[in-house]
């Protein structure tokens, strides 16, 4: 192979890479990101037009996103038989840089790492309660060694989880008294928000839920019918990990994505819950929770869909040319 042929191939993959990326998840569906192709590599930024000033003024959820669709990118690049290299905010000039990724070499393709690839098309969240079919150990077990050495996921006992219900309840009290949290919800949730983007009705529940812990109250009914399921066997656990830094928020969602999607292929719904994050007293008492294991970013819902009846579609995405530059390629 020529070096031109070899430069073609390396550029081509990285753009679909870049592509692929976008089925992340990122919360409220913002898609944060922006990337830039450059010689033999991807830079990722975040994209400020798109965060949650008021429900996430510090940008951490922005990082948690941009987290998952740097992974996501990864998993992309190694279906094709890629290998990469991942420098974290490398620019303590550009603080929107958060990564720059560097093709390394390539590699054989396994059928696992095309699976995950193919994983990424069809993992959603899923916002119905689960069945009353328990998680299987060893599916936990694979989820938590996905996340790691990103981060760990610490799963809380029955009266942790009843602590954790009435935190999300106390987070979601605090954000429906504040107007901009609450514009901002009705932004993506709403018909002003940009095509591609945020959460429409079919993903929404038709009704609150019977649930020990509330999910995130949308501020609108959706039209996803919900049944008659609760969360009795619902696994609540914490996405966690040593420290509070920005490199440490993208790693989370790095985290995030490869659980998600370990998750996802072994036919476990995933659905992440901010708002105890959000909020600087209920996050205080999710560290409590954490007695003194670390940080938390985020609270997962892992259970088993009702498979009896159909689940929510897909959600938006942007379209690539909006996220993926490819003037420098
Ligand atoms: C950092 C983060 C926080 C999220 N927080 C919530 C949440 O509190 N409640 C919820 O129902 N979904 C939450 N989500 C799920 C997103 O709304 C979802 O990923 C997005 O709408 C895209 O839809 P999809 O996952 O079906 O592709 C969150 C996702 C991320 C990445």
């Amino acid at each position: 192979m020529n070096q031109d042929t070899g430069r073609r191939q390396s550029a081509t993959a990285l753009a679909s890479a870049a592509a692929a990326a976008g089925y992340a998840p990122s919360v409220h569906n913002t898609q944060p990101w922006r990337w830039r192709i450059v010689a033999n590599g991807l830079e990722l930024f975040a994209e400020r037009s798109r965060q949650l000033n008021a429900t996430d003024a510090p940008g951490q959820l922005l990082l948690v996103s941009c987290g998952a669709a740097l992974d996501h990118a990864r998993v992309a690049l190694a279906a094709e038989g890629w290998t990469a290299e991942v420098e974290r905010l490398p620019d303590g000039t550009q603080p929107d840089l958060l990564a720059r990724l560097r093709l390394t070499g390539r590699t054989p393709v396994t059928a696992e790492a095309v699976r995950l690839a193919q994983t990424m098309r069809f993992r959603h969240t899923d916002r119905r309660p689960v069945s009353d079919e328990p998680l299987p150990a060893d599916a936990l077990r694979a989820i938590k060694d996905a996340v790691s050495p990103e981060a760990r996921i610490h799963t809380l006992s029955s009266d942790q989880i009843l602590e954790l219900a009435a935190a999300a309840s106390r987070a979601a009290a605090v954000e429906a008294a504040e107007p901009e949290i609450r514009e901002e919800i009705e932004y993506w949730t709403g018909r002003a928000r940009p095509a591609g983007t945020g959460l429409p009705a079919d993903v929404l529940p038709e009704r609150e839920q019977q649930t020990t812990v509330p999910g995130r109250d949308f501020g609108r009914a959706g039209t996803l019918p919900i049944g008659p399921g609760h969360d009795r066997v619902a696994v609540y656990a914490v996405l966690y990990g040593d420290e509070d830094d920005p490199c440490d928020w993208l790693r989370a969602g790095e985290a995030l994505s490869a659980g998600w999607l370990r998750a996802t292929e072994l036919g476990v719904s995933v659905v992440p819950l901010s708002g105890v994050i959000e909020v600087a007293s209920t996050r205080q008492t999710l560290r409590a929770l954490l007695a003194g294991l670390g940080h938390p970013y985020l609270v997962l819902r892992l259970g088993i869909a009702d498979s009896e009846h159909a689940g929510p579609p897909y959600t938006p995405r942007l379209p690539v040319a909006q996220i993926v530059d490819t003037s420098g390629a």
